[in-house]
């Protein structure tokens, strides 16, 4: 099986035994204590689910300057993004060497993680600028990642950290949510081999659905893995329940059995383009995926980023650090000409007409009037369910 990035055990910091975990939950509850943000959160969940294994925790400002610039951090390992704990204020914290971190997202705000306290840093105007800089391309404070991202506080608490629990995501997605422990140990149960993961954040219309299957025959895959985003989103993208139950029925009726499987992972999506891309193929080695899908405009927003500049990006990985490998998709659409869906590139006969293509816009306005897209651009089965859950907003 692929071996996950860095080392040749996954390091998932999760607290799995049980005595262990009980005992951490109790001293938890003595230890002065932060709530911290939801993008840290994710990062928390990411790192006790394995994903982003072999980081031992939060990273100290010269890490997260590292990760933004170069990829690199300061002992020469690979991660593409800073993975930080900013906060308001530090005043709860004091001198303590090992403090709580508490879960904004959910009511009561319960532990999250134990960390121990190594450095506490003011990230200075310019550090902030630079990372924003180097990660989303842009500084527009319209960048719903940008945004965020500079919401936080300025105060970085690093170390490492032990998680007690996943957040929302496994009592909210039980049936989707896994860690990359669970992903990796399927896979092998499954006995594939090739396994190519899907990254989304949407519903899966015809395009992508095809775009799936090119993949896997293709590369000649055993399996596919759904990998949806379960964190939070921009105003306007479809929730992750309603699409996760789209997906769902278009695997039942579309692929053969056995050959997918639909799951999830709990990060807020953080609409970096090319950069969330690197991080994205990351954590689907960590899983034990193969191979990686990058189609067009990945994970991007708005018209930041040209449309295959996440493919272009992995030119800037450093050599040798990841061992997936990137399937990079061209634009698909239906082609009325052959009656099947294509990947644009290989119709170089097609003019534009010859496409089906719809705008997010457009499609949006046609399931909120109670309207199906067309067949060749969605299953119906599949626009039925988002029917109804525009009908209910
Ligand atoms: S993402 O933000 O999670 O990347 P989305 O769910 O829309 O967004 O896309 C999932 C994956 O499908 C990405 O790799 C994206 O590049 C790819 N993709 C989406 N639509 C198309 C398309 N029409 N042609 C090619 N690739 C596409």
């Amino acid at each position: 099986m692929i071996k996950p990035i860095g080392t040749d055990e996954l390091q998932p910091l999760f607290v799995y035994d049980t005595d262990a975990h009980e005992a951490l939950s109790h001293e938890a509850e003595s230890l002065p204590s932060v709530i911290i943000s939801s993008q840290a959160a994710g990062n928390a969940v990411q790192m006790g689910a394995g994903y982003f294994s072999p980081l031992k925790g939060f990273m100290n400002v010269a890490d997260a300057m590292g990760a933004a610039e170069k990829m690199t951090l300061t002992d020469g390992s690979f991660f593409p993004v800073p993975v930080m704990c900013l906060l308001e204020n530090t005043d709860a914290i004091g001198d303590a060497k090992r403090i709580a971190l508490r879960d904004p997202n959910v009511e009561g705000n319960p532990v999250l993680a134990v960390m121990d306290v190594e450095t506490i840093e003011e990230v200075t105007d310019e550090q902030m600028a630079t990372m924003t800089d180097k990660v989303y391309r842009t500084d527009d404070a319209e960048h719903p990642g940008v945004a965020a991202f500079n919401n936080q506080g300025r105060m970085a608490v690093s170390g490492p950290i032990q998680v007690l629990n996943f957040s929302y995501f496994q009592s909210e997605f039980p049936d989707t949510f896994r860690t990359a422990v669970e992903i990796r140990n399927e896979i092998q149960e499954r006995g594939w081999k090739k396994v190519v993961a899907f990254q989304t954040r949407n519903p899966m219309h015809l395009a992508h659905e095809e775009l799936c299957h090119m993949a896997m025959d293709r590369l000649g895959c055993d399996g596919l893995v759904i990998h949806m985003l379960l964190g939070k989103l921009k105003k306007g993208d479809i929730p992750a329940p309603v699409r996760d139950a789209a997906i769902r029925k278009m695997v039942e009726l579309y692929f053969p059995p056995n050959s997918a499987m639909v799951t999830g992972y709990g990060f807020d999506m953080l609409y970096a383009g090319p950069r969330e891309a690197v991080l994205h193929a990351y954590f689907r080695q960590n899983m034990g995926a193969t191979h990686f899908i990058v189609g067009r405009d990945h994970a991007g927003v708005g018209d930041y980023y040209g449309a295959f500049d996440a493919q272009s990006v992995f030119d800037e990985v450093p050599a040798g650090a990841m061992e997936i490998e990137i399937f990079k998709a061209d634009h698909t659409a239906w082609s009325k000409k052959l009656n099947k869906v294509v990947m644009m590139r290989e119709a170089p006969d097609h003019v534009k007409e010859d496409f089906i293509l719809l705008s997010g816009t457009k499609v949006r306005e046609m399931l909120g009037n109670g309207m199906a897209p067309p067949k060749e651009f969605s299953r119906p089965e599949v626009a039925q369910i988002l029917i109804d859950y525009y009908s209910k907003l």
